[in-house]
This record gives structure tokens, C-alpha cells and sequence, in this order.
């Protein structure tokens, strides 16, 4: 493959591939994944009180793999599921999370955790699966994505200077036409790694909703102590934790309330 000077949108071509054992959308698919995408996501609600039975772990494993299947910028994955069993830990856990009725009550809690530390490690591990096998080694575009562009942009250091050399760069650039603006500061790696760790949670809420279990997601927590609860280095970030069980009546606080659609969906 060419070297070109746009790797981003040669990457869509690279990533084309005919795999038989991957569901591919046809006519059937609105009329069989539709109704029950649609139930599964009407019965989503964050649920306050559950009945305390745990979920069997067959079902919360295929959860937590579909959790998985949610999309991540440069496909890095930059986050961590963290189912937790241990009784003392769960029982700490919920204390951290407040004694909210949500996480005294789940049958299970999970952290969910932005892992913006864990950007080579993954890119690394990645790079390993995607040449495994006697595959080619990466060239053109996607050697240049992974081993120059990816780097380029999530490289920091402790003064951040990283930070302020691309914030030059960027402004060098856009005076010539659009450019990725982040990031420039340690809070754009932050954001970044919690987008695609909000991603995989709300990918396993409708997981355990298909499932026929309810969920709770709750940031209402003591995030540091939790972080310390899981023995996690100071570069994780704990994004949320999500109760999971089955709800009890009374575990379900009102009706669903969204703002008007004109509020929120945008036609420009
Ligand atoms: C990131 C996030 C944090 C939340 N934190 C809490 C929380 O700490 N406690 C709680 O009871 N609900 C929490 N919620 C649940 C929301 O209050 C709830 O999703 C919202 O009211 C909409 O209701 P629905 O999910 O039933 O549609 C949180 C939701 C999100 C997405």
C-alpha cells in the first residue's frame, strides 16, 4: 500500500475485509435486530433498588464481552471492566459509591475505568494481533496510523511539554484548513480515554437489558478511593461504576423524562 499524506481515510479501505462468520446486515436484519434493539432499549432504565441475587456468570461474561464489542478511537481501548466478586471488596465498594441504595442492593457492580495510561500497551498489543498469524507486516497508511500518528498525538510527559509542542503544531495547521485540535492539555487525554470508556458502559447496560437484567450507572462515587480499592495507578481514571441485577418495583424511581427532541436533536 502507498504511503499517502491522508492515512486516516485510506485506513477505512485497509480495514474492509470478507470475514463469513461476521453477521452482515441484509434485508431480514431490520425485522429481526430491530424490534428487539428497540425493547432492549426502552427497558433500560437506571434502577435504584435491586433484589440482591446475582446474576449467573455465563450471562454476566457475555455482558461484559459485548461491553467489549463498543467502538474505541484508533480502536485503542483504552479502558478497563472490573467486575468485582470479592465480598470485601464489594462491600467496600458500595460504601465508596455512597450507600446508594443502587450499589448496596446490585447483584453485581462493575468499575468502569479510562485507562489514558494504558495508550502504548494497547497500541503495542494491538500492532502484535493485527501482524499475528503470518500476516503481513504494517505498511503504508496503517503503519503510518499506528507507528507515527498514534504516538504523535497521545505521547505526554509529567511538564507537558508534548502537550505544548502540539498545541504549536495545531495552530500552525489549522491557520491552513481543519485540524484535530486535541490533545493539548492532560485533560483532553482524560476525556478522551473516558468517551470510549462511556461507550463500553453503555454498551453493557444494553447488554444486561437484552439480557433481562437492570443497571444503574452511577458517578455519585468517591472515584479516588475506589481507585485505591482496586490498586490502580494514579493514571486511571475511574469513570463510573454500573450496578447490575434484577430490579425490584419499587427500585424504579418514575417515569422515563426526556427533554423535548427539539432540545437535543439538531437538524442543521
Ligand atoms: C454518568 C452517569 C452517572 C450517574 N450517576 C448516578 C448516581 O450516582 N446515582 C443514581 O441514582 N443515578 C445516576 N445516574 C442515572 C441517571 O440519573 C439516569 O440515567 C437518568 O435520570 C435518566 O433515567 P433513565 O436512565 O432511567 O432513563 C447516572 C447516569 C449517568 C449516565
Amino acid at each position: 500500500m502507498p504511503k499517502t499524506a491522508s492515512p486516516l481515510s485510506e485506513m477505512t479501505e485497509a480495514f474492509v475485509y470478507d470475514s463469513s462468520d461476521e453477521l452482515k446486515p441484509d434485508e431480514s436484519f431490520l425485522t429481526t435486530a430491530l424490534p428487539g434493539f428497540k425493547d432492549a432499549l426502552s427497558a433500560r432504565r437506571a434502577i435504584r433498588i435491586f433484589d440482591g441475587e446475582p446474576i449467573p456468570e455465563g450471562i454476566m461474561r457475555d455482558c461484559l464481552r459485548d461491553a467489549t464489542l463498543a467502538p474505541s478511537a484508533s480502536n485503542l481501548q483504552p479502558y478497563e471492566l472490573y467486575w468485582v466478586r470479592n465480598e470485601k471488596k464489594r462491600v467496600l465498594l458500595a460504601d465508596d459509591c455512597l450507600g446508594q441504595p443502587a450499589a448496596t442492593t446490585a447483584g453485581e457492580l462493575i468499575v468502569v475505568v479510562a485507562r489514558k495510561d494504558l495508550w502504548n500497551t494497547n497500541r503495542e498489543k494491538l500492532l502484535r494481533i493485527m501482524t499475528a498469524d503470518g500476516a503481513e507486516p504494517l505498511v503504508g497508511p496503517l503503519d503510518e496510523y499506528y507507528n507515527h500518528i498514534v504516538p504523535m498525538l497521545r505521547t505526554t510527559d509529567t511538564l507537558g511539554v508534548r502537550d505544548l509542542m502540539r498545541r504549536v503544531v495545531i495552530w500552525f495547521r489549522a491557520r491552513k484548513g481543519p485540524t484535530v485540535r486535541t490533545p493539548v492539555s492532560r485533560g483532553d487525554h482524560r476525556v478522551w480515554a473516558n468517551v470510549q470508556s462511556s461507550l463500553a458502559a453503555q454498551t453493557l447496560m444494553l447488554s444486561l437489558s437484552a439480557h433481562g437484567y437492570d443497571s444503574c450507572p452511577m458517578g455519585g462515587i468517591d472515584k479516588l478511593r475506589i481507585r485505591r480499592l482496586l490498586g490502580l495507578p494514579r493514571g486511571a481514571d475511574v469513570s463510573m461504576v454500573i450496578s447490575a441485577g434484577r430490579r425490584r418495583p419499587e427500585g424504579l424511581y418514575g417515569r422515563r423524562i426526556r427533554l423535548d427532541e427539539s432540545d437535543l436533536i439538531k437538524v442543521v
